[in-house]
């Protein structure tokens, strides 16, 4: 579960944090150290700090930036011969218009999300009420998810951004046939 991973990941960071607390404690028990030895091991901690934050920057980046969420990055990572299927998402206070209301199952889905007033978030659940994607939907703008419905079934609808005195009621709901 990420719950339990992220706990044990929090874990560990605060268990290193304190024994890095103690042993700066222990060391300070020596009494004041000269200003030339400390300065000399200081900035030699330094550049070795800033090597290992350059090199986790640029492995972080390098390993995570094929999951950019722009439709380019995710068009490039469909397997070959795949053709999107268009939906076009129209926000408005309080519904969403959609077209086509039903979508096939196993193809990708290529929604391309607006809005005709205000912001409003589009949210999709599965049968199971999770969240499967989410995008803004914004006026003067084209946003595009794209999401592969793997089962069939009814799917739902959510606006995540308060969007005025009936953001609540902007659900609705969907076939994935
Ligand atoms: Cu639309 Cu909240």
């Amino acid at each position: 579960m990420p719950q339990i991973r992220a706990a044990l990941l929090f874990g560990a960071g605060a268990v290193l944090l304190a024994a890095s607390i103690l042993a700066v404690g222990i060391g300070a028990r020596r009494g004041p150290a000269p200003a030339e030895e400390v300065t000399r091991s200081g900035y030699r901690v330094r550049r070795a700090w800033f090597v290992v934050l350059l090199v986790g920057a640029a492995l972080a980046l390098g390993s995570t930036f094929r999951f950019m969420p722009y439709e380019s990055f995710r068009l490039a990572r469909l397997p070959a011969g795949a053709h999107p299927v268009t939906v076009r998402l129209q926000a408005q206070q309080w519904e969403w218009v959609m077209e086509p209301e039903r979508v096939p199952a196993g193809q990708p889905i290529r929604f391309v999300v607006t809005s005709r007033d205000v912001n409003h978030d589009f949210a999709i659940y599965d049968p199971h009420d999770r969240i499967i994607g989410q995008v803004q939907a914004m006026p003067g703008v084209t946003n595009v998810l794209l999401v592969t419905f793997e089962t069939p079934g009814t799917y739902w609808i959510r606006c995540l951004e308060l969007c005025g005195a009936f953001h609540q009621a902007m659900v609705r709901s969907f076939e994935v046939t």
